[in-house]
C-alpha cells in the first residue's frame, strides 16, 4: 500500500537523492583511507509506519459478532520471539474463527528453572485492553467449560498452505474450546481486513513486558552509555551447525561446540554440512551467517566508526567475539553492565527479554541474521518511529567476498548495497502490517 502523503517534498527529495546517489559515494572514498559518510545519513525515499487500516480504523472494522464460536488456546513454543510470532499468527486465527481467546500458554523447554508463562512476560491487562474492538480475549473461560482441558488440534501435519476454516473450525464447533500451534504455512493473504488487523494490533499495539521485567530491562538500558547502536550478532552453535555452512578458520574450541551442538540435536545431525560447489553456492545465496569478524568488517564499510557505543544482544554462546572487539572496543553486554546480576540463573525467555527491550529503544539496530528476534524488532523500531535499523545483507557480502573483491574495493560496494536497502527501507524487512510513506 503506498500512501503519496507530500507529493512536492517527494518530488524534491527523489531529484535531491538522484544527486547524492550519482555524486556522492566517489567524493567519500578519499583513496586508501576508510573514511565514508555513515549509513543513517543516506536520505531514504520512503518511511514505513504501521498501516492507518489496522492502526487508526477501529470504529470502520467489522465489528465482533455477537456470539463466538467457542474458546482457543493458542500453544506457543520455543524462544520468546518465536512463542510471539506464533501468538501473533493466532490472535489472527481467533478472529478468522470468531472464537474467543483465552491466555497463550508459552511453554518453555523443561531446563529453564524459571517459571515463564505469558504472564510472567508481557502484561496481561494491558493486552486485554489493547485487543479490544479488535478480538475477545477473556483470562477465565465461561464455568461450563472451566474443567476441561481443550481439545488439541494439530496444524503441523498437513501438508501445503493450511485454511484454518477448513480444518480447525469443525474441531472447535465440535468441542467449544480447543488449543493448537499455528502452522507456519497458512493463507494469510486470503484473510479479510479485520482479521489482519486484530494479528497487527495484537502483536504490534498490545504487547508490553511486564512491569517487572520492564523494570529490569529498564536498568540494563540506562546503564548503556548513549547514542548506542544495538547489535543482534547471531554466530552461535547451534546456528552455525543449522546452516550447514563450514568455517575453517575458526578456532579448535568454537569448531567442537558446532560438532557438539551438530550431534546433540537430531534435527541438526539430519543435515550434515554442505561440501565442495555445493557449500559455495549456499554460501553464495547468503546462507551463511556472519562471523564477528565479517560482521566487524561490515559495520566499518557502513561507516560505523569503530569508537561507537554497541549493545551486544547475543546470547552466551557467541564465538570468536574477538573478531569484533577487536575492531570495536566499547562493547557491552547484560553481564558487564548489570555486574550483580546471576544472569546464569537467570531464564532464557528473561535474558531475550532484556535484549529486546534494549534494541527497540537504541539508537540503531543492526542485525547479522533475519531471525524471528530481528523481524519483532525491526517491526516495533518501525511502529515507534526509530529508523536506524538494518539486517546485514549476507547475500551481498558472500557474492562479492567470492567474487575476489576485498578490502576497500569490497567496503564500497558493501556500502552502496546497504544504502540501497537503507533508502527504500528493505532492509529492515517489515511484515503487511506496515505500509509505506513516500518522503
Ligand atoms: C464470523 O462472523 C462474520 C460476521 O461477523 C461472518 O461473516 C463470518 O462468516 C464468520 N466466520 C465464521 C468462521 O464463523
Ligand atoms: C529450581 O528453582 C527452585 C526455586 O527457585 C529451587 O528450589 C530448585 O532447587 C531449582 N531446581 C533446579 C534443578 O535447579
Ligand atoms: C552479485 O554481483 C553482481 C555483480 O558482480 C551484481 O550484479 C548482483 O546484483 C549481485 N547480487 C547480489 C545479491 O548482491
Amino acid at each position: 500500500m503506498h500512501q503519496h502523503i507530500r507529493p512536492i517534498p517527494l518530488f524534491l527529495s527523489l531529484i535531491l537523492f538522484s544527486v547524492i546517489v550519482i555524486f556522492f559515494p566517489f567524493s567519500l572514498f578519499r583513496s586508501g583511507s576508510k573514511v565514508r559518510s555513515i549509513i543513517w545519513e543516506a536520505p531514504r525515499v520512503s518511511e514505513w509506519r504501521p498501516c492507518g487500516w489496522w492502526k487508526d480504523n477501529k470504529g470502520t472494522l467489522e465489528a465482533l459478532p455477537a456470539k463466538n464460536n467457542g474458546y482457543i488456546r493458542i500453544d506457543c513454543y520455543g524462544g520468546l520471539n518465536q512463542m510471539r510470532r506464533d501468538l501473533c499468527d493466532g490472535i489472527g486465527i481467533a478472529r478468522l474463527l470468531n472464537a474467543t481467546m483465552v491466555l497463550p500458554k508459552f511453554d518453555v523447554a523443561a531446563y529453564w528453572n524459571e517459571s515463564s508463562d505469558f504472564g510472567d512476560i508481557f502484561d496481561v491487562d494491558y493486552f486485554i485492553e489493547r485487543t479490544k474492538g479488535y478480538v475477545r480475549v477473556v483470562k477465565e473461560l465461561p464455568d461450563d467449560l472451566k474443567l476441561g482441558e481443550p481439545f488439541k488440534v494439530d496444524c503441523s501435519k498437513r501438508k501445503g498452505q493450511f485454511d484454518y476454516a477448513e480444518e480447525v473450525l469443525p474441531s472447535l464447533l465440535q468441542h467449544r474450546y480447543i488449543s493448537f500451534t499455528p502452522a507456519m504455512s497458512q493463507r494469510r493473504d486470503r484473510y479479510p481486513l479485520h482479521v489482519k488487523a486484530a494479528l497487527c494490533q495484537g502483536c504490534y499495539n498490545a504487547l508490553r513486558l511486564t512491569k517487572t521485567l520492564e523494570t529490569k530491562a529498564q536498568e540494563l538500558l540506562d546503564a548503556i552509555p548513549k547514542p548506542f547502536l544495538s547489535l543482534h550478532l547471531r554466530f552461535e552453535p547451534d546456528m552455525v551447525a543449522y546452516s550447514r555452512c563450514t568455517y575453517p578458520s575458526l578456532s579448535p574450541s568454537s569448531l567442537k561446540s558446532i560438532e557438539i551442538a551438530r550431534n546433540s540435536d537430531f534435527i541438526i545431525s539430519n543435515k550434515k554440512p554442505l561440501t565442495g560447489p555445493a557449500a559455495l553456492q549456499w554460501r553464495s545465496r547468503g546462507k551463511c551467517p556472519l562471523t564477528p569478524t565479517e560482521t566487524a568488517f561490515i559495520l566499518q564499510s557502513l561507516g560505523i566508526q569503530s569508537n561507537t557505543f554497541i549493545y551486544l544482544a547475543a546470547g552466551d554462546e557467541l564465538m570468536e567475539i574477538e573478531g569484533f572487539t577487536s575492531i570495536y572496543k566499547h562493547v557491552y553486554t547484560k553481564s558487564s553492565l548489570l555486574n550483580h546480576v546471576d544472569f546464569d540463573s537467570m531464564h532464557g525467555n528473561t535474558k531475550a527479554a532484556l535484549d529486546y527491550y534494549v534494541s527497540i529503544n537504541s539508537d540503531a539496530y543492526v542485525a547479522t541474521y533475519f531471525g524471528n528476534m530481528d523481524k519483532m524488532v525491526g517491526a516495533m523500531r518501525a511502529a515507534k518511529g526509530l529508523y536506524k535499523t538494518l539486517l546485514l545483507n549476507r547475500r551481498a557480502f558472500a557474492n562479492y567476498s567470492t567474487k575476489g573483491l576485498e578490502g576497500e574495493d569490497l567496503a564500497r560496494v558493501l556500502w552502496e548495497v546497504h544504502r540501497e536497502d537503507f533508502v527504500t527501507g528493505k532492509g529492515s524487512a517489515l511484515p503487511d502490517c506496515f505500509c509505506e510513506f513516500r518522503m
